[in-house]
């Protein structure tokens, strides 16, 4: 079976930018504890008329120029998120009809901020069994439209923006997707979750009141979580490979909060200047948070061929994971 590359990808963040002396404006917080506390001094939010499928076509579009390929051409569109278009359909249908990718089936993935790396893995398996051969992996959320705008914990963290990457059947077999490993725990679901709207509690005028549609964290439990799963799947990735981090030459992680980040590479044993960060510009963006940071870095020219890569993400679910790309 030959693996998968990744040979083309994109992204879009929208431009209204939301800094954080805005958010002084509306809720009881200050700039240099954002900055201390999370890595972040600004984020994008959507316009009025963008919605999740917008910003994916945005990075989708991007991601197929460089890949050389039509979208008439893709068998596959997998899409991460949580903050599709609807309910239903997915964002993928919507995204395919904008696209034109007639001959492509398209479903979304809900693992969270784990969205684009699931999503990545389920391509995997469709283009190495031979079953695709041109796949677009998409990870896009419109979350200011899904948090609390009075809930200091949640509000400041997160993002709009989408990261795109199109796949094929590599043709050096020592190049490509190495491999990804997946991890979920859902005892660990109430510390990050949308508790309303669903069929649990379906939404009514008083859980609207209370606010359950929009997303509730314990952020200290996931912040402790997150390290020691990232830090686990990475050690996990690596074996794998028979690689040590030494060896690695990048790392593409979810950008959830600077200090998990360095916590992460402090406990592997990889030097700051290894990882991608863009947490200061966009913050959290969920799902689109590593196809972002990967098409930023493919873009700046630091993926030489050959390097290897270790991308990391978790969130809700809990949902993780980690992969290592020879690129
Ligand atoms: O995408 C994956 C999912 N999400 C994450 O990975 C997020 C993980 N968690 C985090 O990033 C961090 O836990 C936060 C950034 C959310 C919070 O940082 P923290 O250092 O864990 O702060 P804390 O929750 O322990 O709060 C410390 C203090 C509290 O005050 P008291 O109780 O000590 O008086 C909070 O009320 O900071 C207060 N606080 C704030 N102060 C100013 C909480 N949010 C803010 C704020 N501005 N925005």
């Amino acid at each position: 079976m030959s693996r998968t590359s990744i040979i083309g990808t994109g992204s879009y963040a929208p431009a209204k930018v939301l800094t954080n002396r805005d958010l002084e404006k509306r809720v009881q917080t200050s700039d240099e504890w954002i900055v201390e506390r999370t890595g972040i001094r600004e984020r994008r939010v959507a316009a009025d008329d963008e919605a999740a499928s917008d910003l994916a076509l945005a990075a989708a579009l991007p991601a197929l120029e460089l890949a050389s390929t039509r979208a008439d051409e893709l068998d596959l569109i997998v899409v991460g998120t949580i903050s599709a278009d609807m309910p239903m359909p997915s964002c993928a249908a919507f995204l395919q009809a904008k696209l034109g990718a007639t001959k492509a089936f398209a479903f979304d993935v809900s693992a969270a901020c784990a969205g684009s790396i699931y999503a990545l893995s389920i391509a995997d398996q469709f283009i190495r069994s031979g079953t695709a051969r041109r796949a677009l992996v998409v990870g896009v959320e419109v979350l200011t439209r899904i948090v609390d705008w009075e809930d200091r914990n949640t509000c400041i963290l997160f993002g709009d923006g989408a990261g795109a990457a199109v796949l094929g059947p590599s043709a050096d077999p020592d190049r490509g997707l190495l491999s990804a490993h997946l991890h979920s725990d859902g005892r660990a679901a109430p510390m990050l979750w949308i508790p309303g709207g669903g069929s649990k509690t379906p939404l009514t005028h008083e859980g609207l009141d209370q606010k359950l549609n929009k997303v509730a964290m314990n952020g200290k439990e996931v912040f402790k979580y997150a390290v020691r799963a990232l830090t686990d799947v990475s050690h996990e990735a690596l074996a794998a490979n028979g690689l040590t981090a030494a060896q690695l030459d990048h790392v593409i992680a979810h950008q959830a909060n600077i200090r998990i980040i360095d916590a992460v590479l402090q406990r592997i044993g990889v030097p700051r200047e290894k990882c991608w960060l863009n947490i200061e510009k966009y913050g959290n963006t969920s799902s689109a948070s590593l196809p972002m940071s990967l098409d930023e870095a493919n873009r700046a020219g630091k993926l030489r061929p050959g390097d290897l890569v270790l991308m990391l993400a978790i969130g809700a679910g809990l949902a993780w994971g980690g992969a290592v790309v020879r690129w």
